[in-house]
């Protein structure tokens, strides 16, 4: 089932997710709709608070290279094209960050704030634990956009968006802007 995303600046992206007590079919359901809201939208990343779902739950799917991200992105825009094959769908339940190490610039967007891109400095490698949509407790060393990715979406479980970064000013201008659209 497609689920419906929750737009920037909706109160309800502020809410913080509570952990996951037992990977049951309710939770397995949530993951597998999360997958397909994801992939229809042409995400790389989802959190459930994005989909109004106040729990500790992160789905996945990055691209090897910055040319498939870019057809990934292309695609957002036109929907012209097929959607690319994607070949490494992620699930954290629970997650936290463990390690951290160098900082770096990256290029986000977010599926909450659709046809905005911002330059964002975060943690370059990370570690991170979570249990997986079978409830199985993994680890994972994360490098460059994935760890990104990562750090970006355990963000919208805390309630925080990219946004956030940026200065007051901007941060301002773009809630202008969004509430605009919405009321539209
Ligand atoms: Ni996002």
């Amino acid at each position: 089932m497609i689920l419906s995303i929750l737009k920037f600046p909706n109160n309800r992206l502020r809410t913080k997710a509570t952990a996951v007590k037992s990977v049951n079919n309710t939770i397995k359901t949530l993951v597998k709709d999360m997958f397909e809201t994801m992939y229809t939208s042409d995400g790389i990343g989802l959190a459930a608070t994005q989909v109004n779902q106040h729990l500790q739950v992160i789905v996945m799917d990055v691209p090897d290279s910055s040319e498939d991200y870019k057809l990934i992105l292309e695609n957002r825009k036109t929907k012209n094209s097929e959607s690319l094959t994607r070949k490494h769908p992620l699930c954290f339940i629970n997650p936290t960050i463990t390690r951290k190490a160098e900082n770096k610039i990256h290029t986000e967007g977010c599926l909450s704030v659709p046809g905005y891109y911002a330059e964002i400095e975060r943690f370059n490698h990370i570690t991170v634990e979570a249990l997986d949509e079978n409830g199985k407790l993994f680890t994972l060393e994360a490098h460059n956009f994935l760890a990104v990715c990562i750090q970006h979406e355990l963000d919208h479980l805390k309630g925080v968006l990219f946004v956030d970064y940026l200065s007051k000013f901007k941060q301002r201008r773009l809630k202008e802007k969004y509430r605009k659209i919405s009321s539209v």
